[in-house]
């Protein structure tokens, strides 16, 4: 089975397959489907901005479409940057540029304790819907470590490992991550689904 992942993020894509490819489904690109929609994030939460994407890739497409919101939110920032991930610090900010800022907005906090979190929505031609949601716990460190990952990935500690999510290898991370629990629960959403 295909699936069409709403998004240009290519480390989502990659991570996606790596889960999904155990159960017979490919994920392709936006791109390779021959779509390419810059679907505006208007909704207040991850659920309604997952819902939003993947309902555009599939009516685009004509073909199932899964989408990801996901992002960080810090206790001390109040949920923040939360929905906002992608955007925090405003607009054409590299990844490093973000969790600096990020850095510089808990300068002194000794609270540190964040979780990302991952909605995952896949939408089918014939109107049906699956959404799965994953959480990981972990505390935003001091200062970046590690070179793997995307985003948010070298400053977001996880006190268990006592290493951030950017020092972990690719499956290290899928197994512990907000996407690899929400990826878990959407298979099993999928098979019961399909039968
Ligand atoms: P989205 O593409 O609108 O869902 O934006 C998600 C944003 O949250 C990304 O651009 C990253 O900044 C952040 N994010 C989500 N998942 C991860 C992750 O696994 N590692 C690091 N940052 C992440």
């Amino acid at each position: 089975m295909k699936l069409v992942l709403a998004s240009k993020n290519q480390k989502k894509l990659v991570e996606m397959n790596d889960i999904l490819s155990h159960l017979g489904i490919e994920v392709c690109s936006e791109e390779e489907a021959g779509v390419g929609l810059e679907v505006e994030e208007t909704g207040a939460t991850f659920e309604e901005n997952s819902l939003l994407k993947a309902k555009a890739v599939m009516e685009a497409s004509g073909l199932p479409a899964i989408a990801d919101d996901s992002g960080l939110c810090v206790e001390c920032l109040n949920g923040a940057p939360g929905v906002y991930s992608a955007r925090y610090g405003g607009e054409g900010l590299s990844d490093e540029e973000r969790y600096r800022i990020l850095l510089e907005n808990m300068r002194g906090q000794m609270t540190r304790a964040a979780k990302f979190v991952s909605v995952i929505t896949c939408c089918f031609p014939n109107g049906g819907v699956l959404t799965a949601r994953g959480e990981c716990p972990g505390s935003i460190a001091y200062a970046p470590m590690g070179e793997g990952g995307f985003g948010y990935d070298p400053v977001f500690f996880v006190p268990e490992l006592k290493k951030t999510f950017a020092q972990l290898s690719a499956e290290e991370k899928n197994a512990i991550s907000h996407r690899g629990k929400a990826l878990e629960a959407f298979k099993e959403k999928l098979e019961e689904y399909l039968g």
